[in-house]
């Protein structure tokens, strides 16, 4: 508390563009402090993002002199502009940063049409592993794919966008804090030859999250940009669950090569994972396959099969929307246990029949990558 109150003063000392100091501009977000790392966002008129830089900058100055405070994140973000239909975001970024984020500034009409978010860097491909559903295993999904990826020999980073109930702290067993480099750059924590960055390593597991929208955005262009992630073939994005706005806005902001979908069986998984395609598909995304998640449950004391969720509907559904089908991986105690120990299958039972099933998804997602530049099958999907 007592450091959010000395960042507050830090903050009335620097004053916008018409001479107010900034507390009194109602245009920050809640000011979020935790183990000397500050994040915080100032909410401004998208045609007034070049003014507004310069403050954004001695605010972030400011809130470094704080006695206290190791890293800091101030990150303007434009308003949602009037009129914008409640079901698309305007494909605004958070003006966070320096401009080398990229020419897409502003609101675009309609949603559809945006231009692509600047790539990363040295990232080579940034794909999204996601679902229309919570709790279908899209973290253990994306944590073992990541796994299987760097087993095929490329370089693999995974980021946790999950901003609302970040995974990766536990499903990588993190516990220590990633390094500040040079005041305002972070350095991801390495796990199984791979960087990894979470929002959890920033914030107690136990705090509650509550984010304004503009604060997602750039906590997530913050995690993607301002980061030290070096060279990679492929960064694997775990996504928070759903289609609506959020997700919406990152699937535009994010400079994805394409998006993996996780889906149980059940049919009503199978609806949102249908409204998962339709959301990449609308951003111009390119679908790389689903994968089944919670198929075929094996008992662990009889052997016996039994297809708790039903069985195959994934492989179906990918049919009927024209796009490929991953594989299938089975409902199995071991995933769960070793998942929730921090040890995910692919890296710490690698000869064990679940890795390879992870590795073969891997393969079919690096083949769906090299033929991602090609234009997609025309499909017309009711969501
Ligand atoms: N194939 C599987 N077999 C057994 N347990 C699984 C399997 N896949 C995931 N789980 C377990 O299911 C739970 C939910 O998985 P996970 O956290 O990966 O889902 P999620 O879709 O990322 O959830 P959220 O929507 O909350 O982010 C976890 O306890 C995980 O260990
Ligand atoms: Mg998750």
């Amino acid at each position: 508390m007592a450091l959010k109150d000395d960042v507050l003063s830090a903050l009335g000392k620097v004053s916008s563009p018409d001479g107010t100091a900034l507390p009194a501009t109602r245009k920050l977000s809640d000011i979020v402090a935790s183990d000397g790392k500050v994040f915080l966002s100032i909410t401004v008129d998208a045609g007034a993002v070049e003014q507004w830089e310069p403050v954004r900058e001695r605010a972030e100055a400011a809130i470094r002199a704080v006695p206290g405070v190791t890293s800091v994140m101030v990150a303007l973000t434009a308003e949602r502009s009037a009129g914008a239909g409640s079901g698309a975001v305007p494909p605004r970024r958070p003006a966070s940063g320096p401009p080398r984020q990229g020419p897409h500034q502003g609101p675009a009409p309609g949603g559809h049409a945006a231009p692509r978010p600047a790539g990363i860097p040295g990232v080579e491909a940034i794909i999204a592993v996601a679902s229309g559903k919570g709790g279908v295993g899209k973290s253990t999904t994306a944590v073992n794919l990541a796994l299987g990826l760097r087993d095929l020999g490329l370089k693999v980073g995974i980021l946790d966008a999950d901003i609302y109930g970040p995974s990766m702290p536990k499903l990588l067993g993190i516990r220590e804090r990633p390094q500040t480099i040079g005041g305002n750059r972070l350095k991801p924590i390495e796990r199984h030859g791979m960087p990894v960055m979470s929002i959890g390593f920033l914030i107690e597991e136990e705090t509650p999250m509550i984010w304004r929208g503009p604060m997602v955005m750039s906590a997530l262009t913050q995690m993607l940009r301002e980061v030290e992630w070096g060279t990679l073939d492929v960064m694997v994005v775990d996504m928070p669950p759903g289609t609506g706005d959020a997700q919406l806005t990152m699937a535009q902001q994010v400079p994805l090569k394409g998006a993996v979908i996780v889906s149980t069986p059940q049919d009503l998984a199978l609806l949102d994972a249908r409204r998962g395609i339709a959301m990449f598909r609308r951003v111009n995304v390119p679908v790389l396959g689903i994968v089944e998640n919670m198929s075929t449950f094996v008992c662990p004391h009889c052997g016996g099969r039994s297809d708790i969720f039903g069985h195959g509907g994934a492989r179906h559904e990918a049919e009927r929307l024209g796009v490929p089908f991953l594989g299938e991986v089975p409902l199995d105690i071991a995933i769960r246990e070793k998942s929730d120990a921090g040890l995910p299958v692919v890296a710490s039972a690698p000869d064990s029949e679940h890795a390879k099933i992870y590795r073969d998804i891997a393969a079919r997602v690096r083949e769906g990558l090299a033929g991602a530049g090609k234009p997609a099958p025309k499909i017309v999907i009711e969501a």
